[in-house]
């Protein structure tokens, strides 16, 4: 349906149809503006926030459009159901979006992403979607990815206090804390990337370890979880090589992704239990 316009030759109307109040006659029944026709009209005449946000809608429009002449039926098609082999849990950060990183068409990939990519065993919209992805979507793969330059881990290892986020940010100091024999040697910019790693790795730990895939499991579903990072300067993707798919092995993997990262000079792994 077109936005309803004065007819009005010269009236305000005419280049203003959000002017509700024109007197002049015109074809048709007077009716006031729509809340629609009201925000078009607020569009037409480049209302900064509107203008902004309708480049995107315009863009949508063009690739819905060429995704159709790609390939018809693509949209009936998904509409229908998602089988997605993939569950990507990545961070909020606008410079990793899981599909066009991964080279994955709309779905292909379940996404879950948050500050830092933490996964909490008490966050429910983090489990929440897990369980989805597992138990009904089927996925094989979980890939909780991390990415150097996070803002998340910088604060976290800078101790910055940023508000609210100083909570959520807690569980990557006390990551940090945990494993600080094998970060306090390294110059701060390493710091900061081998803390992206170890998190990424931790993550991966506590999805395997969370009732869900505990459970998917035990059941004899198969489904792997992986760890990567992302390089924002050269836009690859690094394998931690932690890959859990069985729960005999989480513990083994896990000590064996951190040991990759030595302790000072001098000190003795080996006499050391546990992983700090
Ligand atoms: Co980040």
């Amino acid at each position: 349906r077109r936005p309803w316009r004065c007819p009005g030759r010269g009236c305000a109307c005419a280049a203003n149809p959000a002017t509700l109040n024109c007197a002049k006659p015109r074809r048709g029944a007077w009716r006031p503006a729509t809340a629609y026709e009201q925000t078009a009209a607020r569009n037409a005449q480049g209302n900064p926030v509107s203008a902004d946000l309708s480049s995107l809608l315009e863009a949508n429009r063009r690739w819905a459009e060429a995704v159709k002449q790609r390939e018809p039926g693509f949209f009936t098609r998904l509409a229908r159901q998602q089988s997605p082999r993939y569950m990507w849990i990545g961070c909020a950060d606008s410079r990793v979006p899981a599909n066009e990183i991964t080279g994955l068409d709309p779905g292909e990939v379940f996404v879950h992403r948050n500050v830092a990519n933490i996964v909490v065993h008490s966050d429910l919209n983090a489990l929440s979607t897990i369980q989805f992805a597992v138990e009904h979507l089927k996925v094989r793969h979980i890939i909780v990815v991390g990415h150097y330059g996070c803002a998340g881990v910088r604060a976290a290892m800078r101790g910055l206090r940023v508000g609210l986020a100083d909570n959520w940010l807690r569980h990557l100091q006390d990551v940090r804390l945990r494993h600080r024999k094998r970060l306090e040697h390294l110059s701060p910019e390493q710091q900061e990337d081998v803390l992206c790693e170890m998190n990424v790795i931790e993550q991966v730990g506590n999805v395997a370890l969370s009732t869900v895939i505990q459970d998917a499991w035990a059941r004899g579903q198969p489904v792997a979880v992986h760890g990567w990072v992302y390089g924002l300067k050269d836009g690859l993707l690094k394998d931690l090589e932690c890959t859990m798919d069985r729960p005999e092995t989480v513990v083994q993997v896990f000590g064996h992704a951190i040991k990759r990262y030595p302790r000072a000079a001098g000190h003795d792994d080996a006499a050391e239990t546990g992983f700090d």
